[in-house]
């Protein structure tokens, strides 16, 4: 299919990271510890007991991939800042100032290059002694992150304009209390998962105006990973399983944002199922509902695959064959539907009346290694990239005000539980020698950002 170029001028071509999968350097100029620190230590909770101790090395060799992005010739570069660098215990109450010289470093000389940097405020590495204080499922904590906040922002708001609070609030509340995989790596407590939810989202809304002061004319939204449900079959049974499935992932996190309250049927559903009690919703005060809706800039979409959601409450014998058959995967085993992405935008644009979106992260795993020439041949990177942004192209002629899209991600780096095991990068890394090949996708890239989303 031939590519049109309908990409506006401004459209940002971009690539994101994030600080505890790429920087390393752990322990260094007065870092405290963060939950991730701490977590990947601990014995079986990571792929092969890895950790993110050195990883990238991107905190010594940050010179280097500032030299790689201007290469590739992004408009736009994603990072997070990584809070223990800042605010080291979260209860300090001066900032880190070696940490926050590396920032207004990488900053600095991103802008020299005319990269746009947007910043994530919490990309999940948490200081470990907000977390021995019970993290997020306490109230507290949304007063550390407002103050960490604004040490960074006053500090870089001069010249950073586009930010992100959180990432993926359901990773941290879902993962790391329901099915344990993150850190604190707690099962089955839904009380601390959707005091997590309540939390996060609270933060980022007692965030914004911290920022906008010290910010002049920022940009400023939150990152949600959005899952496009459908059911398996046309049985009631697969359709309500379905609906709850997009409660429980998408309108848990749309709709206080955007409607000002907690979708009513999936609280009720907590409640009836016994995994909350009314008591639990006590959390939610008068006005934190306001300050959660307060009015962004913009919404991040992480976009990976979608869900086809089969009810397993009753028998197979009791519901219809399945009709939906999971398509190609990745190496990560995620399926590959990139007209979900086109469908997830139409329907965040038509239910929420979200104005403008930026793709913060869309990737792929795949491990193919250097050839024998040192070449590394990613072709189905490429592939996904181009289909997905085939669909996002579509979406945008649709009517969807997309403002840039962020590929995930400029370089191989630590994966989380999975350790090391998943490349994500357009970027080769060696873990051994810490060297950088770029791969063909990256050349595609490059190429493609240079006819600004023209293919051909
Ligand atoms: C997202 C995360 C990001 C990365 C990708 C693969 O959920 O935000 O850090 O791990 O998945």
């Amino acid at each position: 299919m031939k590519m049109k170029k309908i990409f506006p001028d401004d459209f940002m071509w971009g690539v994101a990271t994030s600080s505890y999968q790429i920087e390393g350097a752990a322990f260094e100029d007065g870092k405290g510890l963060s939950v991730w620190d701490t977590f990947s230590h601990e014995h079986g909770r990571i792929k092969n007991n890895e950790n993110g101790d050195i990883t990238c090395d991107h905190y010594h060799l940050w010179k280097n991939d500032i030299e790689i992005l201007n290469d590739l010739g992004v408009q736009a570069y994603r990072l997070s800042v990584s809070w223990p660098r800042i605010n080291p215990t979260g209860f300090d109450k001066m900032p880190n100032k070696k940490g926050l010289d590396f920032y207004d470093r990488l900053v600095d000389n991103l802008l020299e290059k005319d990269i746009i940097p947007f910043i994530t405020l919490f990309h999940w590495d948490l200081p470990q002694e907000l977390e021995d204080k019970g993290g997020w499922t306490v109230r507290d904590i949304t007063d550390a992150f407002v103050q960490y906040v604004d040490m960074i922002s006053r500090y870089l708001g001069d010249r950073v304009k586009h930010w992100i609070t959180h990432n993926e609030p359901w990773c941290v509340s879902y993962l790391g209390y329901i099915n344990g995989q993150f850190p604190p790596g707690i099962k089955d407590s839904w009380s601390k998962s959707f005091a997590t939810v309540h939390h996060l989202l609270l933060s980022h809304g007692m965030a914004i105006p911290v920022i906008r002061s010290n910010s002049k004319d920022s940009h400023i939204g939150i990152s949600l990973n959005l899952n496009h449900s459908i059911p398996a079959s046309s049985s009631v049974h697969d359709k309500e399983a379905c609906h709850k499935y997009d409660g429980r992932f998408n309108r848990l996190f749309l709709d206080p944002l955007y409607k000002k309250q907690y979708p009513e049927d999936i609280m009720d559903g907590f409640i009836e199922e016994g995994l909350l009690n009314p008591q639990d919703l006590e959390i939610i005060q008068d006005g934190d509902l306001e300050l959660i809706s307060t009015n962004t800039d913009f919404l991040g979409i992480n976009y990976y695959s979608r869900g086809i959601i089969r009810n397993s409450k009753i028998s197979e014998e009791d519901n219809l064959p399945v009709e939906i058959i999971q398509g190609e995967k990745t190496e990560y085993g995620w399926e590959i539907h990139p007209e979900s992405l086109y469908d997830l935008l139409m329907r965040v644009k038509s239910d929420y009346k979200v104005g403008n979106i930026y793709i913060t992260e869309n990737g792929c795993s795949y491990s193919c290694a250097p050839d024998s020439s040192g070449k590394i041949n990613d072709e189905k990177r490429i592939h996904f990239h181009k289909i997905h942004i085939q669909e996002l192209q579509r979406a945008v002629k649709d009517g969807i005000s997309c403002k840039g899209y962020f590929a995930w991600s400029l370089m191989d780096n630590f994966e989380w539980a999975e350790g090391f095991s998943q490349r994500f990068g357009l970027v080769w890394v060696d873990f051994n020698t810490l060297d950088r090949i770029p791969k063909e996708s990256y050349y595609w890239y490059k190429n493609f950002i240079e006819q600004n989303g023209n293919d051909e």
